[in-house]
């Protein structure tokens, strides 16, 4: 019998499972073995115990223009052109890195900056030029400077807006209360439904980072929906984990697409954005 005959002839017995076992276990063992040696350096390089800041693999980075380009209906080019401006802005970084290092969190901060798929709120903000933005869940304030910072280009060219940031946590947003950032930014501390239920502006972009639970997105949803400017776009940050967009997309007529970030030299699976309009 020759290699091949015999090969086939295992793998149509009992004793393929067995025959397959090392190839199997050497696959399985590099995986495996990347993921520690990633997770080992990232315990003894970072700070950080929640909310996980990285940069995108190229690849994922790329996928992410693309998906931007299609919900925000803009040439792929000039998104591209979007993500580049955010992460060129020297001056917006250079902030960050001195907020952080002067911060009283600043022992559970990474000094160096990364914004992950925030790259992408900057550009859908580019995209879409929205008068007015709200984000729920506000955190150090990241993803607030890098939406004020939209906000601010988009002023420059003639389009202004403002973005109102809703936290529970009176600690919040220490990042965003610089100017020129501060200037585009309303930050208002309190539970995101009271704070929903009070916006006095239409919406045109609104964003759910807060509360992750499927009922409190959910509720959020529901919420905004009489404050929403006609054409608003909804985000949630939450899609790798609950359905609750992509539900509230099809009960109000609005078409829903997703993106799942890949995180470069990180552990974490990475989150994504959602995106219905
Ligand atoms: C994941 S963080 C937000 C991250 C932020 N958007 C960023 O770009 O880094 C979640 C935030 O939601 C806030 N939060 C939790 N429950 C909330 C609620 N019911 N209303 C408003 N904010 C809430 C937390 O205090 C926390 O700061």
């Amino acid at each position: 019998m020759d290699g091949t005959k015999f090969r086939r002839a295992i793998a149509r017995s009992r004793l393929a499972p067995v025959a397959a076992f090392p190839k199997r276990f050497l696959r399985v063992a590099r995986h495996d073995a990347r993921v520690l040696n990633v997770s080992a350096r990232w315990l003894f390089t970072s700070r950080e115990h929640h909310n996980y800041t990285y940069d995108l693999t190229r690849l994922s980075r790329e996928h992410l223009a693309w998906f931007v380009s299609v919900t925000c209906e803009v040439p792929v080019k000039q998104v591209r052109a979007y993500l580049d401006e955010i992460e060129h802005d020297d001056t917006l970084r250079q902030h960050i890195e001195r907020a952080t290092a002067a911060a009283d969190r600043r022992g559970l901060a990474d000094r160096r900056v990364r914004y992950a798929r925030r790259i992408g709120w900057y550009a859908i903000v580019r995209a879409t030029r929205p008068g007015h933005v709200v984000e729920t869940g506000v955190d150090k304030g990241l993803g607030t400077c890098v939406i004020a910072s939209a906000l601010l280009r988009n002023a420059a060219e003639g389009a202004p807006g403002r973005v109102t940031s809703l936290d529970i946590n009176p600690e919040a947003g220490y990042l965003a209360k610089a100017e020129p950032w501060a200037t585009v930014v309303d930050l208002v501390i309190g539970d995101s439904i009271a704070s929903i239920k009070a916006l006095d502006r239409p919406v045109d972009l609104f964003l759910h980072d807060s509360n992750h639970s499927t009922g409190h997105e959910r509720r959020e949803f529901q919420t905004v929906e009489p404050k929403l400017a006609p054409g608003a776009r909804l985000l949630t940050d939450n899609v790798t984990v609950t359905n609750v967009l992509a539900e509230h997309a099809e009960k109000t007529g609005r078409r829903f697409l997703a993106y799942r970030e890949t995180p470069a030299r990180h552990w974490y699976p990475g989150d994504g954005i959602g995106l219905a309009w």
